[in-house]
């Protein structure tokens, strides 16, 4: 038997941190031969990085929660990728793994940063969406944090991308009444006629966002699930009904802004007994299996789509980062590294 030959890993690294949007000029292009894997250790294939807002935060000196993206350093993505050779107890050569590979065509990584995925439970692309950070963020961001109940109006705001998109189907199934805001009148379109959104508000045309809300929600919105952060927030604070719930969960308007702005509806929330929550998709880990089960059935049922934005090639993920901060994506936004 003839040993096949090692791939070479292609990998796009930090060069500079943005001051805004992230580019092409940012990364460093690196080639290396793969590494073989070490006892407890697997070579893997990248077959799809997600692309996430995160990452542009990831790429601060000072993001946060997380520890910086250093310079030199390859950059950080989530991904699936196929095994291609293994020493893992368990793992065999085309098995499929939900990981963290990063901007590179052939990591080796450890058994404990691997997650093994059920193709019965679905395709590589739902695990990539739905069955991934994505749908899971929805999940338990509209339902544990927003609290939602049958009846009640829910706003989203950036409706038609990976969360949002999950969002506003999951609160459907749950009985409420669904509005999305999107940035342009086709994601619009897509929302209501593709997606079972009740009404879409194209936030980029309303003179005033608060009265474009009101159109379709008269009465206010019980529970605005954002992903958008900005004057958006604020329209939505405003519109909130007694008891209200607004969910943070991402404030991309702010995430590549050079001036942040300044929410001025807080005050609004003592005399509504409103409250705003943020969450991180973490805090349910525990309940991922149950809920991949659920999610899992939806799609069988095909009462839950995914729009799946697919951009070709490792070296196009710069410019592809850059689109979820221009609108360019209409739902799950990722790059195929290979077929
Ligand atoms: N808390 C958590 O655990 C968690 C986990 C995952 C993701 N998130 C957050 O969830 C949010 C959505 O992530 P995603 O992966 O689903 O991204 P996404 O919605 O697929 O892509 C981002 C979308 O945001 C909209 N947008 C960009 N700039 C905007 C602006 N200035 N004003 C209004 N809308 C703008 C664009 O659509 P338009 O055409 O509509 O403008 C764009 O397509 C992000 O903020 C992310 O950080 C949080």
């Amino acid at each position: 038997m003839t040993t096949p030959p090692t791939p070479t890993n292609h990998q796009l690294r930090l060069r500079a941190r943005p001051t805004a949007l992230p580019g092409p000029e940012h990364f460093d292009t690196t080639e290396e031969p793969a590494r073989p894997p070490e006892d407890g250790e697997a070579l893997l294939e990248t077959v799809y990085v997600s692309i996430d807002p995160a990452m542009r935060v990831w790429m601060n000196e000072d993001p946060g929660y997380v520890p910086p993206i250093e310079i030199g350093e390859i950059m950080r993505a989530g991904g699936l990728c196929r095994v291609l050779d293994s020493r893992i107890e368990g793992i065999a050569p085309g098995d499929l793994v939900a990981t963290r590979p990063g901007w590179q065509s052939h990591p080796t990584l450890p058994a404990d940063a691997l997650q093994k995925i059920d193709p019965a439970l679905g395709t590589v692309e739902d695990w990539v969406g739905p069955l991934g950070t994505t749908g899971l963020t929805a999940w338990f961001g509209i339902r544990d944090v927003g609290a939602i109940k049958s009846g009640e109006t829910v706003l989203v705001s950036a409706a038609s991308g990976a969360v949002g998109q999950m969002v506003g189907q999951i609160a459907k199934l749950e009985g409420c009444r669904v509005i999305g805001t999107a940035g342009t009148s086709e994601k619009c379109r897509i929302l209501v006629d593709e997606l079972g959104f009740d009404a879409a508000i194209n936030y980029r045309e309303a003179a005033d966002l608060e009265s474009a809300i009101a159109e379709h929600a008269p009465e206010g919105i019980d529970v605005f699930f954002d992903n958008v952060g900005g004057p958006l927030l604020d329209a939505a604070l405003a519109s909130l009904r007694m008891h209200g719930r607004a969910v943070i969960c991402g404030r991309i308007s702010q995430t590549a802004a050079t001036e942040l702005y300044g929410v001025q509806n807080l005050g609004l929330l003592i005399g509504k007994r409103a409250r705003v929550e943020g969450f991180i998709v973490s805090d349910f880990a525990d309940q991922f299996p149950e809920a991949r089960a659920t999610l899992s059935r939806h799609l069988r049922e095909g009462a839950i789509k995914q729009h799946l934005h697919v951009v070709e090639g490792l070296d196009q993920a710069p410019s592809a980062l850059a689109m979820l901060f221009e609108g360019g994506n209409t739902g799950k936004l990722v790059v195929r590294v290979s077929s």
